[in-house]
């Protein structure tokens, strides 16, 4: 019995070093177009968001450890299919707007950031102040992207002031702060 045990417990540990060869895509692609947003919404999509909805995933030492390695990079690689703030900018400004709403739909159904990642991350917990933040954020977005009455055809909307701000904004670091801050 007890040499059974000890070849279960052998195989166990093969079995566990087997799996760590098992390839994992863990990457960190280079960063495009960031999302711009005033500092305060930004610092909080960086604590609570970024580690699966960007290129800067911060990938911890369990995450290079099979199986949890294998999680962890199912829910970033599957994150950033859904939400990608390292390619924000390459978003045309009604999808910005759009997914800015899903964004606070998100973060005010709980759903966002998951829950497996809060007790490893307690500094991602969004506390109420941080939800109202993000809440301004999006619909700052959505009242300055409202679409003109269908009919009338007129293309000159508050989404093409989005565009052409953020588009000055990556040419112009001044300006850029001064949007941010008015934002603020
Ligand atoms: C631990 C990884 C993780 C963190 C942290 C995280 N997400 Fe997600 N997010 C996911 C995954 C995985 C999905 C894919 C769909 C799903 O599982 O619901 C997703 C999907 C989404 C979606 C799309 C939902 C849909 O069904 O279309 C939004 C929006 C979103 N996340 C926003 C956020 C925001 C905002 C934060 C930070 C406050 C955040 N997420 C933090 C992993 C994460």
């Amino acid at each position: 019995m007890k040499a059974l045990l000890r070849i279960m417990v052998v195989l166990l540990g093969l079995g566990f070093i087997g799996i760590q060869f098992v390839p994992v895509e863990r990457t960190n692609p280079v960063v495009r177009a960031d999302l711009e947003a005033p500092p305060g919404v930004k610092s909080i999509f960086k604590t609570s968001c970024y580690d699966c909805h960007s290129h800067e995933t911060v990938w911890p030492w369990y995450s290079k450890i099979a199986p949890v390695s294998w999680l962890v990079a199912r829910d970033v690689n599957h994150g950033r299919e859904y939400l990608n703030f390292s390619e924000w900018g390459l978003m045309d400004a009604e999808e910005q707007i759009d997914l800015a709403e899903e964004i606070w739909e998100e973060v005010a159904e709980g759903k966002m950031p998951l829950a497996i990642y809060l007790p490893l991350h307690p500094d991602a917990k969004l506390n109420d102040s941080q939800k109202e933040t993000i809440k301004t954020w999006s619909m700052r977005l959505h009242e300055a992207g409202i679409k003109p009455p269908a009919n009338t055809g007129v293309k000159q909307t508050g989404s093409l002031t989005v565009t052409l701000q953020q588009e000055d904004s990556k040419e112009d670091p001044d300006e850029h702060e001064k949007h941010h801050n008015e934002l603020d």
